[in-house]
């Protein structure tokens, strides 16, 4: 126990400085509506965006797969755990992305931790947005190339940054598609510019933007009309899937390298059965039918409308991620605890998360919210914020 006495200073400080981070316990499948902590309340701080999380035909689809294949895939992929379901899959989402391949993962933080190391090394140069995912961070960690960050959204300074770094064996070019805490998007037309006039490789992860952006939601690549053009893209099946997994989609020989390479396929068990079949009906779903999609997009257009209408400030969001600027990191956390006592679930988000002094609630908006789910967290909003003094 002395040993690890160190961790018990660490945690107090974390509690003095404000930054305890309260996990709240959910009670029920995630909704528009979801019960938190012994209370229902509306849910506007899940990744659930089309409303597949609790869907009866992802359902069924998982409850099949554990009739037919079991509970666990019982090893790593590489031994005997790729299952048939694994290879469907990986097919099935090549096909929705209309690249050659996939690689399905444990998660998207994973195919990040698991494609950065595998494609870099020592003498190689990685450039980063200074926003970048904390996955992205990591796997550049785990590689050992050298890491340079440019401003955020910055094509220019990428290509200063670039220029200024010098000679090196390899270039990767590296972006989140859609940045989390504010919702804007990548300019990926102008990072491919640079990048391809440096030969620098190219890769996006696209976790907030699948089933969010583009035809049928297949993301942001297929928003700006570049498929094939990214070298290497990173999917997760956690939020709009409504499931969890990550995946790699590229060329043929990018996925068949990472079957060889990748660290977390070779040495970690992949997804479960249930898991795997549950996101092969979401593709199924995406495939056939927009109309999720164009809800989402009609919601937080919605939200977003009304929100400002009462006076608050959503940021730069150019997606259902819905950024309620605050500022002061007290406030936003008082109003986010004050939103909670009146039935809707907005998580507040603070430094380290975003820079000092820009604190804010996250509100993310779904498919399955109804205009008079959006009606009632305006309202709450508009009362809790007058009485903060924030409109
Ligand atoms: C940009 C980005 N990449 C990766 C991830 C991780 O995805 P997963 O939850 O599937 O590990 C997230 C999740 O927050 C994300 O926002």
């Amino acid at each position: 126990m002395a040993r690890l006495g160190f961790l018990q200073a660490e945690l107090d400080s974390i509690r003095e400085q404000g930054l305890w981070n309260t996990i709240r316990t959910v009670e029920s499948p995630q909704g528009s509506w979801f019960v938190v902590n012994g209370q229902r309340v509306l849910n506007l701080c899940s990744n659930n965006y089309l409303g597949l999380a609790d869907d009866t035909t992802l359902k069924e689809a998982a409850k099949a797969a554990v009739d037919r294949f079991g509970v666990g895939p019982g090893a790593v992929r590489s031994i005997s755990g790729t299952q048939s379901l694994h290879l469907e899959l990986e097919e099935r989402l090549a096909r929705f992305k209309g690249t050659e391949a996939t690689i399905v993962l444990q998660s998207g933080f994973t195919a990040n931790t698991t494609t950065i190391p595998a494609v870099t090394g020592e003498g190689d140069l990685i450039f980063s947005d200074e926003l970048n995912h904390a996955s992205i961070i990591d796997g550049c960690r785990l590689s050992k190339a050298k890491v340079v960050r440019h401003a955020h959204n910055d094509a220019a300074d990428l290509q200063r940054q670039i220029q200024a770094a010098g000679e090196c064996r390899r270039r990767l070019v590296i972006t989140d598609g859609v940045f989390s805490m504010d919702g804007d998007l990548a300019p990926l037309p102008a990072l491919l510019e640079v990048a391809r006039k440096y030969d620098c490789m190219t890769m996006v992860d696209d976790a907030h933007g699948e089933g969010v952006l583009g035809d049928h939601g297949r993301g942001i690549v297929d928003h700006y009309g570049l498929v094939n053009e990214i070298d290497i893209e990173i999917g997760t099946l956690s939020k709009a899937f409504g499931v969890v997994g990550g995946y790699v989609a590229g060329s043929r020989l990018l996925i068949d390298y990472l079957k060889q390479r990748g660290r977390p396929f070779l040495f970690s068990t992949g997804p479960t059965p249930a898991d795997v079949a549950a996101c092969l009906a979401a593709v199924d779903l995406l495939e056939a039918s927009d109309d999720r999609v164009q809800r989402l997009w009609e919601n937080a257009r919605y939200f977003k409308g009304k929100m400002h209408a009462a006076g608050f400030d959503t940021g730069k969001s150019e997606t259902p991620i819905t950024p309620v600027m605050i500022g002061d990191a007290a406030k936003a956390s008082q109003l986010s605890r004050e939103l909670f006592e009146a039935g809707v679930y907005a998580q507040s988000i603070s430094f380290p998360t975003v820079a000092r002094g820009k604190a804010r609630i996250r509100a993310m908006i779904s498919a399955v919210h109804s205009r008079e789910d959006l009606d009632f967290a305006v309202e709450h909003f508009t009362v809790v914020g007058r009485r903060l003094g924030l409109v």
